[in-house]
């Protein structure tokens, strides 16, 4: 089984960044996309591309995500909806960014699996693809962010675990810095967001990460592609680090 042999996916988080480049990226691969997002007007340009189906949905309402789950059948589940509230440290953050970076980074993602994995295991077919972190494998100063992929990280490889000879398959890709808008939603104040996001080396970009996406769908069935750590090429372990020479 490969991405030949995948028929449907849903991705989160596919308004913007990593998961608008996914959603593309296995429709022009032929598969039926199931694109979700809160912002539907997104959604509805996204979906001019052939083979995308929009699906205008707030992944931290529990009961609406399984009305909305409910009897639909995919092939591929890609957990990628993500946010970075409360990024500045847990001093600082609000209770609400607490709940919003949790609750949108880890417990959703455990409602999607419970809403489509039982079909997945059913078929004998499916893939399940989680957007964690590098983040989630290295401390870069951000306990609920952090904590947040390094819960993805550990949720993924027990679910490899629970999964063993069901024919669902389970990644995870581990992005360094990836030019997209997770900062202009993380932080209120525009001018923090800028800050972070000027690393002054040249970041990922989302189709980077699709296309690994891709690969990790398509290796032969007797592959299981566990975990991929994809970083700029100037970034090191969690920051954005200069060469020892450059720091002076
Ligand atoms: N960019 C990076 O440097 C980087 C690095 C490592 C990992 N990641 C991870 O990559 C994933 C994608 O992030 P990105 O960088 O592409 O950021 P992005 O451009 O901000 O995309 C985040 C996506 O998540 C969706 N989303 C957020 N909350 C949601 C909710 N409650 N319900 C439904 N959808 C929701 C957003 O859509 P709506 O606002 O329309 O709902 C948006 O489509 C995240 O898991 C992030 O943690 C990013």
């Amino acid at each position: 089984m490969a991405l030949s042999d995948y028929r449907t996916a849903l991705v989160t988080g596919a308004s913007s960044g990593i998961g608008r480049a996914t959603a593309r990226a296995l429709a022009e691969r032929g598969l039926t996309v199931h694109a979700a997002a809160r912002r539907e007007e997104r959604l509805n340009e996204l979906a001019k591309t052939s083979g995308i189906v929009p699906l205008a949905l707030d992944l931290r309402d529990t009961e609406a995500l399984y009305d909305r789950l409910a009897g639909l059948e995919v092939d591929v589940l890609v957990n990628n909806a993500g946010t970075g509230r409360g990024f500045g440290g847990v001093c600082t953050a609000t209770a609400q960014d607490i709940d919003t970076t949790l609750g949108t980074n880890v417990v959703a993602v455990y409602h999607l699996l419970r809403a489509l994995l039982p079909g997945m295991v059913e078929r004998r077919r499916g893939h399940v693809v989680n957007i964690g972190s590098t983040a989630g494998l290295y401390p870069i100063t951000s306990a609920i962010y952090g904590g947040s992929k390094g819960a993805v990280h550990m949720l993924g490889s027990n679910l490899r675990l629970e999964l063993r000879g069901s024919g669902v398959r389970v990644t995870e890709v581990c992005p360094g810095r990836v030019k997209t808008e997770i900062f202009d939603a993380a932080f209120d104040d525009p001018a923090v967001a800028a800050k972070v996001k000027d690393t002054g080396i040249e970041d990922l970009l989302p189709e980077d990460i699709a296309e690994a996406i891709l690969y990790a769908l398509d290796v032969p069935w007797r592959v299981n592609v566990s975990t991929l750590e994809i970083v700029p090429n100037e970034q090191s372990y969690g920051g954005m680090h200069l060469a020892p020479a450059e720091r002076g």
